[in-house]
């Protein structure tokens, strides 16, 4: 079997300039596979001693070189559609053509550290000491209109417009391999850390409904839904291992697996499909 079975392939990671993105356009590299970053802040990395920690290099496009395959970092905002589009021909324009598409860009319901940071110097504020991100909650029944904003963009239209920009690309060269990020929360229902779970929930849908309509092109549109897994964003959740049958927090390695499962043949006949990669946490009652 060939180590390099992407090579030639040309791979886009969105959100791929640290955690979960950073580690699926790591292993795509290692496949050989050609990688394009795009993220609103190419540097997200550095806002975290978790992910800075991490990095071997000063930016993920330079980790990715290093592993011997062509990569390139556009900045852009996905919950811009423009945005979106443009990036994307930029990718095609750069790199030739487009293969995969790992749609991962998302976050919850918080104010990154790095977006912080900027809000505060459009605001003329000194930047704050603190690198931490600010928590904030809604509910189904209580949430205020700038938070169901920002987290449906940040997840579900990033989601939509990647995968909407790349589908002309992938249906004209009558192959492609898109994943979408879900998450457990878009299984299980909950009252709180509303309206993620929502959002991750449409993600699933969408996956399918994509998948039924690209799928008479040979693409294969899946989507992959974490539990509990370790990042700088998130922090150390291992206490609660307990919680979970397999006793252990996942980690990005858990979810890169899957991400090359869904990305080579290994799953060519699969489409439509959400595979949770969450120790089989969200199975519990
Ligand atoms: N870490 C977990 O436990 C976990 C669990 C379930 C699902 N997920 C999902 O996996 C994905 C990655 O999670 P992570 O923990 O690595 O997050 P992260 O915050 O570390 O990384 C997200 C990246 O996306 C980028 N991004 C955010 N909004 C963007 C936008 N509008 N346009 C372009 N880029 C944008 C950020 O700059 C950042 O680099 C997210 O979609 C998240 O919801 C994570």
């Amino acid at each position: 079997m060939s180590e390099k079975k992407l090579q030639d392939k040309v791979a886009i990671v969105t959100g791929g300039a640290r955690g979960l993105g950073r580690g699926y356009a790591l292993r795509l590299a290692g496949l050989g596979a050609d990688i394009a970053i795009i993220d609103r802040n190419l540097h997200s990395a550095d806002v975290y001693d978790f992910e800075r920690a991490q990095m071997a290099a000063p930016t993920v496009m330079e980790e990715c070189r290093a592993l011997g395959v062509r990569s390139i970092g556009i900045q852009a905002d996905l919950a811009d559609r423009a945005a979106a589009e443009k990036a994307v021909a930029e990718v095609v324009k750069q790199l030739g053509r487009i293969d995969i598409a790992v749609c991962n860009a998302g976050g919850g319901t918080v104010t990154f550290a790095d977006e912080r940071r900027e809000e505060e110097a459009d605001n003329g504020q000194a930047p704050a000491e603190k690198t931490g991100d600010v928590a904030l909650t809604g509910t189904p029944a209580d949430c205020p209109q700038h938070m169901l904003t920002r987290v449906l963009d940040i997840n579900l239209m990033t989601c939509m417009y990647t995968c909407m920009a790349v589908a002309p690309y992938m249906k004209a060269q009558k192959a492609g391999k898109i994943v979408t990020s879900s998450s457990t929360a878009g299984i299980s229902a909950s009252a709180f850390y509303h309206p993620y779970g929502t959002a991750k929930a449409a993600i699933i849908h969408y996956t399918r409904s994509l998948a039924q309509e690209l799928g008479p092109y040979n693409i294969n549109v899946n989507s992959i839904a974490p539990g509990i897994i370790r990042t700088g964003r998130l922090g150390d959740r291992s206490r609660m291992a307990k919680r979970i049958p397999l006793r252990r927090e996942g980690t990005i390695e858990d979810c890169a697996r899957v991400v090359e499962f869904l990305v080579t043949d290994l799953s060519d006949y699969v489409t439509g499909k959400t595979i949770s990669i969450d120790g089989g946490f969200c199975d519990q009652r």
